[in-house]
């Protein structure tokens, strides 16, 4: 069922029906019946709109009704976050030491190269490295082949995100969560995202979360076995989506991106920063960036060493 709804909204040629895509951004989806809004009970604090969020009371959330403990809280970010994200993201988050990208294992980047300060050349070879990163690792690091984490695989955690996670997570109801690892996912408008689930952390009543920037993903959320209907959802810029209760381990994947007819990080933009923001908005136009966090250890627990034994 997940495999044969993936192709049907992969597919080109013929371009899928999207009418059935949940979309948050319509006026008319409260009536969606798979939807259910969901309150919040996090508290405003004035450093909210330090870190790019719109105050709490202005947040909603959904709730997939097929899918327990799968919410998307819609754009809560203030269009200057999304750019200080979207920023942080494409600049920072891929830099030496404390990031590891797919293109270390093919020698792509020479040694000491930046990446993003590399992709801001526009010559032949930056376009193309450009288009080459597919991922950024973060924190405890994700290893794609053993799917198992290690403490000799550990940077530290950016302190900005893991604050936004915070303050989400206790909005939503996860005030324990502590953010330990993330994978920053670049798409290109051809890009997908096959079909799995996310078992390696230890703790999973810990929640998964999502933020989304830039182009738009659908979304397919399925069940706990590949047999189960998945539900189709966009992600736009600035969502927030979070995997908990009994969606945390569910199939999922990203089966198509599309392009957008808003540029929501457009508002607020003084002529001063625009400039330094033309690099950022070039990616953008014709990328998706999907930031997935992660709780690596139980609560209480300081580091894996001390379950290995
Ligand atoms: C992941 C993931 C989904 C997305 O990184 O594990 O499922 O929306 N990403 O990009
Ligand atoms: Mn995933």
């Amino acid at each position: 069922m997940f495999k044969k709804h993936f192709k049907y909204y992969k597919s080109k040629c013929p371009p899928p029906d999207l009418s059935n895509v949940i979309n948050f951004r319509d006026a008319e989806f409260e009536k969606h019946q798979k939807v259910k809004r969901v309150e919040l009970r996090g508290k405003n604090i004035d450093d909210l709109s330090n870190f790019g969020l719109k105050p709490i009371n202005m947040w909603k959330m959904y709730e997939i009704a097929d899918s327990p403990g799968f919410f998307v809280i819609p754009d809560p970010f203030t269009a200057t976050g999304q750019r200080y994200w979207i920023q942080r993201c494409l600049r920072d988050f891929t830099r030496k030491p404390h990031s590891r990208l797919n293109l270390d294992a093919h020698g792509d980047l020479t040694k000491g190269e930046d990446w993003w300060e590399t992709c801001c050349k526009y010559d032949v070879r930056s376009q193309n490295l450009l288009k080459k990163l597919r991922w950024a690792t973060l924190g405890y690091h994700h290893d794609w082949d053993t799917k198992v984490y290690s403490e000799f695989a550990r940077d530290p955690f950016p302190t900005d995100l893991a604050t936004v996670c915070k303050y989400v997570c206790e909005a939503v109801g996860f005030p324990s969560f502590s953010a330990e690892a993330a994978i920053v996912n670049f798409y290109h408008l051809d890009s997908t995202l096959s079909g799995h689930t996310d078992h390696s952390e230890e703790d999973v009543t810990a929640p998964l979360l999502s933020f989304s920037f830039g182009q738009t993903a659908i979304f397919l959320l399925g069940g706990t076995t590949m047999d189960d209907e998945p539900s189709a959802v966009y992600l736009h810029s600035g969502d927030v989506a979070i995997m908990s209760g009994r969606s945390r381990l569910c199939y999922h994947g990203v089966p198509r991106i599309v392009l957008d007819t808003i540029q929501p990080w457009h508002l607020e933009l003084d002529r001063d920063s625009e400039d330094l923001w033309i690099p950022f908005e070039k990616y953008v136009m014709s990328s998706r960036i999907n930031v997935n966090v992660r709780q690596v250890l139980r609560q209480g627990q300081k580091s894996l060493s001390s379950v290995a034994s």
